[in-house]
């Protein structure tokens, strides 16, 4: 039996750090209080493998109040916070995390959840739903699934399109009140508290290479620019490459941004984009990190072929010393919001886990009625979500009226 969480003696600090998150988590916490009274998930086994975060807590108390039993594992090896693992842990949650997972060690904490039986897996990155498919036991009881992230609606699409999907899925990421705040804001603000964090460095006054244009890369393209840095855009998507200069951003390809960059970020979704050619290109100096869910952006392994000397500057920041300059990486080249800092801030991760329990909810309550293929998340949970979110914060927004509502279904002027 391998060891379940790291130190259970952390969860008093794992209670206050739940307690921050919870009371900056309004529309999370009105979406758990408005259904509470009915436990609606009383006797379900929940399956979740999430970035074991403060935010994440507020989310697996959420369930287990609608009467869930959770089981819990990481979505990434390195993302887990070891006093909320012991804080969940200590609320009866099964927790298999720790920080600091081997991958063999991730592999199983993440079947121990599958041999549970759950009826519902909940994942971030798909490695659960791809575990879960990998083995017919494991699948037999999940009536349906969530999916969190970009990279793993497009590796659960995957599966869809070769006729092996084995449940349906609910692609959270999709939602509009998910990728328009968690990708762009979240993801904009915490890689920057990550590189922040891991290098203490200003950003004014350097040039940033941000290799990627999705809503991951246009909000770090954003903050970057906010923090004074002067900004490069990658791309290979030709519509995303002009709406990056049309923001105002330079766009040109990695080869020619390579040796001009001071910090790169990666956040495509993509394996294999800062590369060996690119790497010999830079400037002694440079800092690499990355933002997209998996460690395949940089190619950490040609960094490693080529390094005369690695050492450890700082905690999440190596430096490779390489035969004519010196290089850094970033939280091993992992997510780094999520490796170097704490995630996504409270606020949006309350929009993004309000889609994540209540697609829960949807699938619960019809089971055995949607079909097994990957869907979006109802438009009236996203816009629940939405109007539940201004409500929180007290924004008051004007409704049509009944001669506009008219106008915008009729031909005629
Ligand atoms: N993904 C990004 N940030 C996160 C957070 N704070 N908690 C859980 N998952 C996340």
């Amino acid at each position: 039996m391998i060891k379940q969480i790291a130190d259970p003696g952390l969860a008093d600090e794992g209670e206050a750090a739940y307690r921050w998150a919870y009371n900056n988590m309004p529309t999370l916490s009105k979406t758990i209080e408005k259904s509470i009274s009915r436990k609606p998930l009383t006797g379900r086994k929940i399956g979740v493998c999430l970035h074991v975060t403060k935010e994440t807590s507020v989310l697996i108390m959420g369930l287990k109040s609608w009467g869930a039993d959770v089981y819990l594992c990481a979505a990434n090896p390195l993302s887990t916070q070891d006093h909320i693992a012991a804080y969940l842990e200590s609320q009866g949650v099964k927790v298999f995390a720790w920080r600091g997972e081997t991958p063999e060690e991730y592999n199983e904490c993440i079947l121990n959840i599958l041999k549970v039986g759950p009826s519902i897996l909940m994942d971030d990155g798909s490695d659960a739903h791809v575990a879960a498919h990998d083995n017919s036991q494991h699948s037999a009881t999940i009536i349906g699934g969530t999916e969190e992230t970009t990279t793993g609606v497009i590796r659960i699409r995957a599966l869809e399109e070769a006729g092996n999907i084995k449940y349906p899925v609910i692609a959270v990421n999709n939602a509009l009140t998910k990728f328009l705040f968690d990708n762009r804001y979240g993801t904009g603000q915490s890689t920057f508290d990550g590189i922040l964090r891991a290098t203490s460095l200003l950003i004014a006054g350097k040039r940033v290479v941000v290799c990627g244009y999705g809503w991951v890369g246009k909000g770090i393209a954003q903050r970057a620019r906010g923090l004074g840095a002067l900004v490069t855009v990658t791309e290979v998507d030709p519509f995303k490459g002009l709406e990056a200069r049309f923001d105002g951003f330079e766009a040109m390809p990695i080869a020619d941004a390579a040796s001009r960059g001071d910090i790169f970020i990666t956040a495509t979704g993509m394996k294999g984009v800062i590369r060996k050619e690119h790497i010999s290109a830079m400037k002694s100096g440079a800092i690499l990190a990355n933002a997209g869910h998996f460690d395949v952006e940089i190619d950490v392994t040609a960094l490693e072929n080529i390094m005369v000397r690695k050492s450890t500057v700082r905690s999440n920041l190596e430096l490779y010393e390489l035969p004519n300059k010196n290089l850094y990486l970033v939280g091993s080249g992992r997510i780094a919001n999520l490796v170097a800092a704490e995630g996504h801030p409270p606020e949006v991760m309350s929009l993004s886990f309000s889609n994540q329990i209540l697609s829960a909810l949807y699938v619960a309550e019809n089971e055995g009625k949607l079909e097994k293929r990957v869907h979006d998340v109802p438009k009236e949970i996203d816009q629940q979500v939405a109007v539940t979110a201004l409500e929180a914060q007290g924004i008051r927004i004007d409704s049509p009226t009944q001669a506009q509502l008219d106008y915008a279904k009729s031909w005629q002027l």
